[in-house]
């Protein structure tokens, strides 16, 4: 199975970037819309994973404490070679502190830390494979567009099927993040 970990978006503020997004889409826009219920930010994504590595995963993310903490979005971007659209996500201490334990946690499972500095985001859009969308849509966002944030409270291990018209996704475990706990 083909797995990741990530926080879910609060309500109110899938529906401030669905307002965004409703108003840049368009048929033949060459752009890959994300499903809005499936928006979250990447923690780690684990790739295939065997049922061993899952009950590892499971058991090591169960213990983690950390308490809940706020998330502030930030301005729309793009990873120009990936071919992505995505609202910006700000790097704050506790975020890359879960980030952190999360990786530190799934790395017995054989899961190997990626390299990359952690640059959160969520994705709204990819290209279809030509670069010409993600041109046109450059000019069409707005620039003064700012986004609220939320308060986090839990983080979900998920389940991606990958599919031709873009990956679903199936939450498979949720993690609660507790007051009661050191950030
Ligand atoms: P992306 O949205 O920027 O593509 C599920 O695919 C989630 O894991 C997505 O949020 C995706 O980020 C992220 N991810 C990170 N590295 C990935 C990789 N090598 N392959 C697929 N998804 C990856």
């Amino acid at each position: 199975m083909r797995l990741f970990i990530g926080i879910p978006l609060a309500p109110a503020v899938v529906k401030e970037l669905a307002e965004l997004t409703s108003r840049l889409k368009s048929v033949s826009d060459g752009l890959r819309w994300s499903a809005e219920a499936g928006w979250h930010i990447t923690l780690q994504f684990l790739g295939q994973t065997s049922t061993e590595q899952f009950d590892c995963v499971t058991d090591g993310l169960r213990r983690i404490r950390y308490a809940p903490f706020e998330v502030q979005l930030d301005p729309p971007g793009f990873f120009d070679r990936a071919g992505v659209f995505f609202a910006g996500v700000r790097l704050s201490p506790e975020l890359v502190g879960l980030q952190a334990q999360v990786v530190a946690t799934t790395k017995p499972c054989g899961f190997v830390p990626e390299e990359r500095p952690y640059h959160p985001h969520i994705t709204l859009a990819r290209d279809k494979g030509g670069r010409q969308g993600l041109r046109r849509l450059k000019s069409r966002v707005p620039a003064d567009v700012q986004f609220s944030g939320f308060r986090a409270e839990e983080f979900l291990l998920y389940q991606s099927f990958p599919g031709p018209g873009g990956s679903r996704y199936e939450v498979r475990e949720r993690f609660a993040l507790k007051a009661d706990a050191q950030a």
